[in-house]
């Protein structure tokens, strides 16, 4: 289950009903999916997206995604520090950013009108970030994500940086799993 934080408020939510209701009024989707079949985290990409194929079949009815994939990210991911720096700044894209996690730990910053708020997810969590929303990512302690993604069109995930350093005045604390602070990671 994820655990969401109002940043402003400095209030935790981590019920799914609670979860859901919130992230609603930040344009936020939150859903918790259940394979098909039993399928293990390390499975092949082939047989996680079988596992999965009903809910991404109707998430594409509804969304318009074309395509989907599965992206893994570990600890000795080459070039790992390079991309999560491209994630951990403030951004918005032309596509949304649709992930459903199946191994591992993501923390998400939401940036809209009514504040920011953090929404770290694990396996079973899917979250749909809505073209143009100003958010950025970290990884947690693991440093370990694995998770379907679902694109419109991948052209048009491409960040575009705020350079607001909104994203600055937020330390990357995940609840869930140990974290590391911004400074220890060496981003
Ligand atoms: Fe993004």
């Amino acid at each position: 289950m994820a655990v969401v934080t109002l940043t402003d408020k400095n209030d935790t939510l981590s019920d799914e009903e609670s979860i859901r209701t919130c992230l609603k009024t930040y344009g936020i989707d939150y859903e918790r999916w259940s394979p098909s079949y039993e399928v293990a985290a390390d499975a092949s990409p082939e047989d996680v997206l079988n596992a999965y194929a009903k809910e991404i079949d109707d998430l594409k009815t509804r969304g318009g995604y074309v395509t989907a994939d599965v992206i893994d990210v570990t600890p000795e991911t080459p070039g790992l520090n390079e991309m999560l720096a491209k994630f951990d700044r403030e951004h918005w894209h032309d596509e949304d950013e649709v992930r459903f996690v199946i191994a591992g730990h993501g923390l998400f910053h939401i940036h809209a009108d009514e504040g920011v708020v953090a929404i770290e997810v694990e396996a079973g969590d899917l979250i749909r970030v809505p073209k143009g929303t100003k958010h950025w990512f970290n990884l947690c302690g693991d440093r370990r994500i694995r998770a379907i993604r679902l694109f419109q069109d991948m052209s048009g995930w491409t960040p575009h940086y705020t350079e607001s350093e909104v994203d600055r005045n937020y330390q990357p604390v995940c609840l869930g799993a140990s974290y590391l602070p911004r400074s220890a990671v060496n981003l």
